[in-house]
C-alpha cells in the first residue's frame, strides 16, 4: 500500500478511537489465543469491535474476539487488542502490523504482547509461561517493506534489543516475588497455519529457538521501527511436534490457556503497575 495512503488510514483509525474515549493509553497489550481474559480485568473499559474501526482487519480466529479496549489496569492507561491480525489468515505483513502504528498514534510507548506458543527446549512443558528474549522471523515477510515512513522511524531499525532488558528484569522479578519459575527464551514466528513437522521442529531447536508460534515478529518490528519498548511472554500451550508421542490441536492449545489463566493475570497485571 502506498505510504501516504497507509498514514491516513492509521490516522483515521486513531482520531475514531479518540473520538470514543477522553482516555489516552500509554501501554498496549497484544493478547494472544486464550490469553484475552486481561480484558475482563479492566476498568471501565470503552470496547470498539475492529469491525468499527476505520481500516482495522477482522481477526477470523476462533478463541479471538475481536476488540479493541481502552480502560484502567492496574492504574495505568492501557489499550488492549483481544484477538490479533495473522499473516496466515491472508493479511500482509503491515495489515498485521497496523494495530500497533495505530497505537503509536494514540500515544503509547510501552508494548506487552503475548502469544500461545509450542515449546521446542526440552526443557519447558506445557503450562509453562517463557519471556521472550529475542525472536527469530522465520515468516519471510517485514511489515517495513515498501518506502519507508520516515515520520515513523529509520529505515534500517536495530533490532539488537528488540525486547527490552529493562522490562525482562522487571518480569523476572515478579515472578519470583509470585513463586513460579518463569522461563526465558528465543521464539521462532513461522507463518503457519499448519503446525511444524517433527524435522522441522528439529530444525528450529538447532537454530537456537526455544519455542515456535505464527504471531507477534510483524508486530514486534513494528513496535521497534517506532520506538515503542517490547516485553513479550509466550504461554507455552504444548510440545512442539515429535517431542511427545501426540498430535497438537488447537484444542489443547486452548485448554492450556485457560488452565495457566491465573498466574498469567498475575503477571502481566504486576508487569503494566511497574
Ligand atoms: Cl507447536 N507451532 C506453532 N507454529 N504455533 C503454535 C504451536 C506450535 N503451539 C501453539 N502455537
Amino acid at each position: 500500500m502506498l505510504n501516504q495512503q497507509m498514514n491516513a488510514h492509521i490516522a483515521e483509525a486513531a482520531a475514531f478511537i479518540r473520538e470514543k474515549t477522553a482516555l489516552s493509553p500509554e501501554i498496549g497489550l497484544i493478547m494472544g489465543s486464550g490469553l484475552g481474559v486481561l480484558g475482563d480485568h479492566l476498568e471501565e473499559p470503552v470496547v470498539n469491535p475492529y469491525h468499527d474501526i476505520p481500516h482495522f482487519p477482522i481477526s477470523t480466529v476462533e478463541g479471538h474476539a475481536g476488540e479493541l479496549l481502552i480502560g484502567r489496569l492496574s492504574g495505568r492507561i492501557v489499550v488492549l487488542m483481544r484477538g490479533r491480525f495473522h499473516m496466515y489468515e491472508g493479511y500482509g505483513p503491515e495489515l498485521t502490523a497496523f494495530p500497533v502504528r495505530v497505537m503509536k498514534a494514540l500515544g503509547v510507548r510501552a508494548l506487552l504482547v503475548t502469544n500461545a506458543a509450542g515449546g521446542i527446549n526440552l526443557d519447558f512443558a506445557s503450562g509453562n509461561l517463557m519471556l521472550i528474549s529475542d525472536h527469530i522471523n522465520l515468516t519471510g515477510r517485514n511489515p517495513l517493506i515498501g518506502p519507508n515512513d520516515d515520520s515513523l522511524g529509520v529505515r534500517f531499525p536495530d533490532m539488537s534489543e528488540a525486547y527490552s532488558k529493562r522490562l525482562r528484569e522487571v518480569a523476572k522479578e515478579i515472578a519470583s516475588m509470585q513463586g513460579f519459575a518463569l522461563k526465558e527464551g528465543v521464539y521462532a514466528g513461522l507463518l503457519g497455519p499448519s503446525y511444524e513437522t517433527p524435522a522441522e521442529i528439529r530444525m528450529l531447536r538447532t537454530l537456537g529457538a526455544d519455542a515456535v508460534g505464527m504471531s507477534t515478529v510483524a508486530e514486534v518490528i513494528a513496535a521497534r521501527h517506532s520506538g515503542i519498548e517490547v516485553v513479550g511472554i509466550s504461554c507455552i500451550t504444548n510440545m512442539a511436534s515429535g517431542i511427545l508421542d501426540q498430535p497438537l490441536s488447537h484444542e489443547e492449545v486452548m485448554e492450556t490457556a485457560e488452565r495457566v489463566k491465573s498466574r498469567f493475570l498475575g503477571l502481566v497485571t504486576s508487569l503494566i503497575s511497574k
